[in-house]
């Protein structure tokens, strides 16, 4: 057990098979006094399986881990990023500018781009364009793709579509409902050399026919310049802010085109608010310090495997999947900033999706299967439609959902039998304005930093993901059938899976 974790193991094993209901009947004022609010966005921790002396503990290790310090050193544009030489100033983007030099300097690229993307924006819906392409993937994809899904309006001036995947029906299937004298295309890459955005942008490229209305988002103008967009169709991108926090940036332009300038400066706004709460706010009243502590409560106290998401609004059916990519390719790290094993476990699986579906899918596993799965339960108190039944009868699922799995229900007929004590957390915002989607994606990338603060791992590199991606490149030429190429391939298995390609794929 690392020594910072130390002391946590003692208050779990006094608390393990404690039931939650029994927490809550005997300290009923922690219902109210385990939530924190921040603007629009209440959170409540009271169905977690703490009790104060645990949290007491877990506070003991804030302070000992210096978690308000992090926090400055994140704002203020200190080297988070060791590995790879860097800070981690996605704060920048959205305004929380820090009196430290590089944070200013960077807060003021961002309000340069910021003017230029309204340019582009203002320019483009001068002319015959109604719809746009977004080519990218990850970090260049899941946050615009997430925020487009949960706030572009009916009627909007542009109608926003998304390309991530290699495969080519995925292209395929965007550009059959599409014409191409009325799109515009955005290529969104940070390094400008990721193959599925390359391959994608090719097919967009030829597919529109006109390349004046193709554009790009990136770091590296000189690749970009190679691929045939001029500077003056170029948004720039910077290597101090993370791909999986990049949405804040020009990466947002997709955003930006779908709901509108003036609406994805209100998502920054919402973002930068969080972040001065995060600044200010004392760790036990500190919203992000509350979240990763829980999550390495559950995760090393309680040993939890998974955690799920929850979302009660199906405007945010894409959170879970834009979650994955922040916290797993964050905390998915099995060394110490100084490469040292971390000999404790790190990042649970996470994994989700929108409420009420899907209690008619796996819940029946979240009530009654063997493993326990924390939860962090999102609802919105204020619907933009007038199907108030509708809301009513959502709200009460949520409810009832978070009620039902912390507290259970007797049965002598054990297939009756709810266990209960199973945690979750409850997010709510006021309503589904780009000023609260901004500060819960705040939250949860903070949370994340804090984790990994806990952790003493790195929340900003992933080399995790390059083996794959060399692989692929080397087996590229085997698959697309060279013989020389086949050769080359040395592990038995793949050579037995290129032989069933072959076969498979001869007419
Ligand atoms: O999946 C690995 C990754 O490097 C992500 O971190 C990143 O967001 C994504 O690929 C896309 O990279 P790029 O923006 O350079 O195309």
């Amino acid at each position: 057990m690392s020594a910072l974790l130390d002391g946590l193991q003692a208050h779990a094993q006094r608390l393990d098979g404690m039931p939650l209901a029994r927490l809550l009947r005997d300290d009923p004022a922690r219902a109210k006094e385990f939530a924190l609010r921040c603007g629009p966005l209440y959170a409540n921790f009271a169905r977690q399986r703490y009790d104060r002396a645990a949290l007491d503990a877990l506070f003991v290790i804030a302070e000992r881990a210096d978690l308000a310090g992090a926090l400055r050193r994140l704002l203020d544009g200190d080297t988070v990023n060791p590995t790879e030489d860097r800070p981690a100033l996605h704060s920048a983007l959205r305004g929380a500018a820090t009196g430290s030099a590089f944070a200013l300097a960077a807060r003021a690229q961002a309000l340069a781009a910021q003017l230029r993307m309204r340019e582009l924006i203002d320019a483009l819906a001068a002319g015959p364009v109604t719809d746009i392409v977004s080519i990218g993937i990850g970090g260049s994809d899941l946050g615009p793709r997430l925020v487009v899904d949960a706030l572009a309006l009916p009627g909007a001036r542009f109608r926003v579509h998304f390309i991530s995947n290699v495969d080519g029906h995925a292209a395929r299937r965007v550009l059959a409902a599409l014409d191409p004298a009325r799109t515009a295309a955005v290529m969104i890459s940070k390094t400008f050399g990721t193959q599925e955005t390359l391959l994608n942008g090719a097919i967009v490229r030829e597919w529109l026919g006109d390349d004046t209305r193709l554009y790009a988002v990136s770091t590296n103008a000189a690749r970009v310049a190679d691929f045939g967009i001029p500077p003056e169709r170029t948004l720039p991108m910077w290597d101090w802010v993370g791909g999986r926090y990049s949405l804040w940036s020009a990466v947002g332009f997709p955003i930006a085109l779908a709901l509108g300038m003036e609406r994805f400066e209100q998502l920054l706004e919402g973002a930068a608010a969080l972040d001065a709460h995060a600044l200010a706010a004392p760790l036990r009243e500190n919203l992000p310090a509350w979240h990763a502590l829980t999550a390495v409560w559950n995760r090393n106290g309680l040993h939890a495997a998974t955690q799920a998401v929850l979302p009660y609004d199906d405007r945010l059916k894409l959170l879970p999947a834009y979650l994955q990519q922040l916290v797993m390719e964050s905390l998915g790290k099995r060394v110490h900033l100084d490469g040292r094993e971390v000999g404790i476990d790190t990042v649970p699986v996470w994994w989700g999706g929108a409420g009420t579906d899907t209690q008619h899918s796996f819940f029946q596993a979240l009530h009654q299967g063997t493993q326990v799965v924390p939860a962090d339960f999102i609802g919105v108190l204020r619907a933009e439609h007038p199907f108030a039944a509708n809301h009513a009868a959502l709200l009460a699922n949520l409810l009832a959902q978070t009620e039902a799995l912390a507290n259970g229900q007797d049965s002598d007929d054990p297939h009756r039998r709810y266990p209960g004590n199973r945690p979750s957390t409850l997010l709510l915002l006021d309503a589904l304005t780009p000023q609260a989607l901004g500060m819960l994606i705040a939250l949860y990338e903070h949370s994340v930093y804090l984790q990994s603060v806990l952790w003493e791992i790195n929340a900003f590199d992933q080399f995790g993901v390059e083996l794959g991606k060399q692989l692929a490149s080397r087996l590229l030429p085997a698959v697309q059938g060279r013989g020389e190429a086949a050769a080359q391939v040395h592990d038995p298995v793949t050579r037995a899976l290129l032989d069933e390609l072959r076969a498979g794929q001869a007419p």
